[in-house]
């Protein structure tokens, strides 16, 4: 089976071809995809949909699209679905900068990380999400994974996911509970 991943996050897209086995897996520069997908929306569901649904329209493959953020407790779910370009650009480094400047006055360093999967398969739509519970620590600690993982620290561990292994990342993460979803959803339908 042929699948889209409708994304240019080269993190994400190493994420998930790490948990996604038995399917051909195709990126936005396979199919030939270069155009930037509007994100104009307020929940991650309507996000994923529309960039599932213009790269179904572009290729009409069976095609999947993530759309995910860190939500912080104390700044009351920012930067949400706005956490590619929380500072004002695309930027990892100061967007996260970003969150560590709004959060110096709050005890409270809760966060978690959400994404939601949007699933174009055959015409028909599907939706599979997950979420990562954890906190914000006050300096960066390492620099591996993407985005805030510097700073976010999982429950449960001592360490961000900028310095744990990618492996230990893929079995807890927001991204890789959505996607294992997906996986499970489509292994029975393949069958
Ligand atoms: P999207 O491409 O619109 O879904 O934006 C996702 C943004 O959320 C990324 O650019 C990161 O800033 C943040 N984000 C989502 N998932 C992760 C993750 O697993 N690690 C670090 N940052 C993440």
């Amino acid at each position: 089976m042929q699948l889209v991943v409708a994304s240019n996050n080269k993190g994400k897209i190493l994420e998930i071809a790490a948990l996604v086995a038995g399917v051909d897996l195709l990126s936005l520069k396979d199919i030939g995809f270069t155009d930037e997908i509007p994100e104009p929306y307020n929940t991650f569901e309507e996000n994923a949909y529309a960039k599932a649904s213009a790269i179904s329209a572009f290729c009409g493959l069976n095609v999947f699209a993530d759309d995910s953020g860190l939500c912080v407790t104390a700044l009351g779910g920012a930067p949400g679905v706005d956490s590619a370009h929380f500072s004002g650009e695309r930027n990892d480094e100061k967007n996260l900068q970003e969150v560590l400047d709004r959060l110096k006055q709050y005890d409270d360093r809760s966060a978690f990380y959400k994404a939601v999967i949007c699933l174009i398969c055959e015409g028909a739509v599907y939706y599979f999400d997950g979420v990562c519970e954890g906190s914000i620590l006050y300096e960066k600690s390492g620099d591996g994974g993407f985005g805030y993982d510097p700073v976010f620290v999982p429950d449960g561990y001592t360490q961000s996911f900028g310095t744990l292994p990618l492996a230990v990342k893929n079995q807890i993460s927001h991204r890789a509970k959505a996607v294992r979803k997906m996986v499970e959803f489509l292994a029975l339908r393949i069958k």
